[in-house]
Formats: C-alpha cells, structure tokens, sequence
C-alpha cells in the first residue's frame, strides 16, 4: 500500500531529501507542515532595539499540535516495516496524532494516558480517531515507561519520540524558519516537556547550517514549568505538576539530547509559573489573535520573563542585543484545553433581544 499525497504538500513530500525514506516508503501523511511564521509586531515592540519577533504557530498542523510532523515519518516507517499496530504514551497530544496518521494507514493504534490528566480536546481526538484508549493509575512517565517494556517483547511499534524518526519529521520546522527567514534566528524560545522538540530543532538547525542555508545557529531557549521542571533542577521529579498538563513531565526521554543542544547552542532552559503560563497565553490570545495551549504560551511567558531585569538577574538568561530576530514556538492550538480556557474567560453579558438594549451595553 502506498498512499502518496495528491500535491507536494506534507512534510515528507517537501523535505524527503533530508528524510530517512526511499521510494518504498508510503507517504502516510495529512498534509502536515508548512505553519506560517507570522510576524508579531506588539511583541517585537516590547523588545525593542530593533528586535524582531515571530511565532511558529504549530497549531495550525492537522491534528492541531507540531507532533504531526514526526508521527507522519513515525508512521509511514512503521508501514513500511509492516507494521500492524503502533502504541504511545501521550500527556494527549502525541496520542492525538498517533490516532489519526493511523487512522490514515488502516492500522491500529494503542494509546496510554495518565487518567485523568488529559485536556479534553485531545481526548476527543484519540477516540474519534479510533484509537484504544487505556488511561493508566500514573502519570506520564510511568506511561512511558510501560510503553518501553511492551515494545520489548510486542511487535508492535512505539511512535514516542525514543523512536528516532519522530525527530526527523520534527526538525522540519527548522528548515521552514529558515527558509521564511532566509537565514536562522538568533534565539530560538520553545517549551520543553519531554524534551524531543527542543533537540529536533537543533538537529535541523545544524543540519541546514552545515549544509550552508544558514549563516548561523540560535540559540536554544526552553521554558519548563515550574512544577515540572526536571532539566532545570537537573534531578527526576517524581510527582510533577502544572496546568500546562501536555508538559507535565518529571523524567525527560530526551534529557541528554537536550542538554547538548542547550550547550553547544549557548542556549538555556528556564522555568514559568502556571500564573505567568495563563498570563501569557490570554495575552497572545487578546493581543495577537493566537490561540494556544496552555504549554505552548510556556514560550511567550519565557520571553516576557527574560525582559524583566529582576527576573533576568535571577536566572542565566543571555541578554538579547538589539536587532535580534528571536523565532517562539508555539506548538499546540488553544482549542485543544476547553476546560482552562472557560477558566480564562470573563463571564457573558446577559441581555434581552432588543436592539437598544444592546446599544445600551456597547455605551453607544
Ligand atoms: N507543547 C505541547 C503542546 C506538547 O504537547 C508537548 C509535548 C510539548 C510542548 C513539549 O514537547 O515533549 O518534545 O519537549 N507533548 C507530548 C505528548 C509529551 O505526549 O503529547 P517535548
């Protein structure tokens, strides 16, 4: 079976060169990829000096998150293996992805989520997909772990992001800033969970860069959240907590990988409060017109805390010299958690369906 795209779009079709696939490979893809960067100009003003920022809103893939770009080479490598059934662990984005990209190869797909702890959205989504969906008494981690010891002794395939071709697919997204830009950024500001995206971005970022389409390399900034911050305490947290609930990740699969982008980068990873996540993401929102995932406005919360000169002092952020151009990865759509955006919102403004009564709310 091979399943190619109607047009060149997806991930795997515009970037196949730098891709682990053959013309065995089946194209198990949505058409994933290619977000917009768009410029944001209120950001960009309160940076000042010249400064230029833009966000990458993953948002906009298929399934609604940047896991899109990993699971359609996941997949299609799984297909093309022979593949019946893959299995993940997901804090719900991965297992969102998963679902559909085997919903698209007639394949089964096995998803364990930590109960109770997934936003609603993407719940949603792995049943409409048509996933098995089995919500473990743990947490993410010990979901992955599960996840590691069945693919020990199953022929089935794991699409976590251990399984390398999912950063493959991930580190695109580099290759599209740099093609927008025509060169990299200067700082690169994602959030961090399990730590795959942030070493994905470095791998395409080195990858262009010693290919000579790009002049030079970001540095990586990750933000965790406070409560689930276990690169930046550099020690496993056992019971890790935040309302970014897709980052809520106390063991990192990608810890060392990460640790080496963040050092050859010159780059670092910081915390954000949940208070300054939801600040930050009922901002973006009311000021820029993006909606995102708690997780996501991690990266917009990082980049207002290292503007504060308190907070800057505080911690090892590297300042920012004027005319930067600082690129902020948004990866996941705000539709996703409908149950912490009914929390952000004001309450409705009652009236009855009367036109002068409604003037009369408006002030008009
Ligand atoms: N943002 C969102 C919206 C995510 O879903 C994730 C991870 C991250 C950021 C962090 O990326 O793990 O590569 O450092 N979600 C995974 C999941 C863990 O299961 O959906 P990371």
């Amino acid at each position: 079976m091979i399943l190619r795209p109607l047009n060149d779009r997806g991930v795997i079709a515009r970037w196949q060169q730098y891709l682990p696939v053959t013309d065995a490979t089946p194209f198990v893809s949505l058409n994933e990829g290619s977000t917009p960067l768009i410029h944001s100009p209120k950001l960009s003003r309160r940076l000042g000096q010249d400064c230029e920022v833009y966000i990458k809103f993953e948002g906009l893939n298929p399934t609604g998150s940047f896991k899109d770009r990993g699971m359609t080479v996941a997949l299609s490598k799984a297909v093309e293996a022979g593949a019946q059934a893959v299995i993940c662990a997901s804090t719900g984005n991965t297992s969102a992805a998963a679902a559909a990209y085997a919903a698209r190869a007639s394949i089964t797909c096995a998803v364990l989520l930590p109960a109770g702890k997934i936003a609603f959205g993407k719940l949603a989504q792995a049943f409409m997909y048509g996933a098995k969906v089995i919500a473990i008494e743990g947490n993410f981690d010990d979901a992955l772990r599960l996840v590691r010891e069945i693919g020990e002794t199953e022929s089935i395939a794991i699409v976590n992001s251990i399984n390398p071709h999912r950063l493959e697919g991930q580190k695109t997204a580099s290759f599209e800033i740099i093609e927008d830009l025509g060169d990299a950024p200067d700082f690169h500001v994602l959030p961090v969970g399990n730590a795959g995206n942030i070493s994905a971005y470095w791998m395409g970022y080195e990858e262009f860069h010693r290919l000579g389409k790009s002049t030079k390399l970001p540095a990586m900034i990750g933000f965790q959240a406070a409560g689930s911050a276990p690169i930046y305490h550099r020690r496993v947290i056992e019971q890790p907590e935040t309302v970014a609930s897709a980052i809520r990740i106390g063991n990192p699969a990608s810890w060392e990988f990460a640790n080496r982008a963040l050092h050859t980068s010159g780059g670092v990873i910081d915390i954000v409060t949940d208070e300054e996540i939801l600040a930050a993401q009922l901002w973006l929102a009311s000021n820029e017109g993006i909606f995102v995932e708690p997780a996501s406005a991690a990266s917009i919360a990082g980049l207002f805390k290292s503007l504060d000169p308190k907070r800057h002092c505080e911690r090892r952020l590297p300042p920012i010299p004027p005319g930067s151009r600082i690129v902020c990865t948004v990866t996941g759509h705000g539709l996703k958690d409908p149950d912490v955006a009914r929390d952000q919102c004001g309450g409705v403004i009652p009236a009855p369906a009367e036109k002068d009564a409604i003037l009369r709310l408006l002030g008009a």
